[in-house]
């Protein structure tokens, strides 16, 4: 428990420096070019679901984020939620710690999931990581509080490849990017309930991440309800190639 629990802090360092790429080894493989091209490609006009601060912005993050709505229905979301919850309840919410890079949260690790939850999974390691990606065996559950918050930070290159994708459940919330070098360079991205995210590449290496908190989540100028909102992760294995600046 205790090991597991260093795992996932760690995951998330709060920087101001992303990590480098080693130029030698660092070419994506065909197909992560090949999915990265279906992205552009399908998504012409503006995202719904972006709000970039400027048309370079908006197009590096379009090409290496993507939202899809209604990606499980309820009762998907219900059946996930009805195989977490008796486990998730019993952790309790941490909430003391404001240098750590989150705040208002409980999360752990799953590997096994009942027959209806691991084809909802497998559609979305389907989608995210093609073969040959070698996804983590382990999937991670991280459970915001209503006051929860996730402030900005890039996922340690250690610990997670070049692809993150994320279900929410419960709520709908607002992830903001910001570049790591420039701070002007930013986008929110409005999470709907029950969506799938994939970030991957420039968005995962170049920008941090966070999960704004109740009071913070407008999107379009539109106020958002945060509520407990659930999110089930699945990354790919870190890239030997890549290491932290
Ligand atoms: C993380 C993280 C985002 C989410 O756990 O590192 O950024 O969607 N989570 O919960
Ligand atoms: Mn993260």
């Amino acid at each position: 428990m205790r090991n597991l629990r260093l795992t996932l802090s760690f995951l998330r360092r709060i920087v101001n420096q992303g990590p480098i790429l080693n130029t030698r080894t660092s070419l994506p493989n065909p197909d992560i070019l090949r999915s990265i091209s279906n992205i552009t490609k399908s998504d012409k006009e503006i995202p719904a679901w972006i709000d970039a601060s400027d048309p370079n912005t908006l197009s590096d993050l379009t090409d290496s984020f993507i939202v899809y709505n209604d990606f499980i229905s309820e009762e998907e979301e219900t059946s996930l939620m009805n195989e977490l919850e008796p486990y998730m309840r019993r952790l309790r919410y941490e909430r003391d710690h404001w240098d750590d890079a989150i705040h208002g949260y409980r999360e752990t690790e799953r590997r096994q999931w009942n027959a209806e939850n691991n084809s909802i999974l497998k559609r979305v390691s389907d989608i995210a990581f093609p073969p040959p990606t070698p996804k983590l065996a382990y999937v991670h559950i991280l459970d915001l509080e209503k006051s929860g918050v996730i402030k900005p930070h890039i996922d340690a290159v250690r610990f997670c490849g070049n692809t993150i994708a994320g279900l929410s459940l419960l709520s709908t919330a607002v992830m903001r990017l910001t570049h790591d070098d420039d701070e002007s360079k930013r986008a929110d991205i409005l999470l709907s309930r029950r969506s799938l995210y994939i970030m991957r590449d420039n968005s995962r290496y170049l920008y941090k991440h966070a999960v704004l908190g109740a009071n913070e989540s407008v999107f379009n100028g539109q106020k958002i309800e945060r509520d407990r909102r659930v999110s089930v992760i699945m990354r790919n294995e870190p890239d030997k190639n890549i290491s932290e600046r």
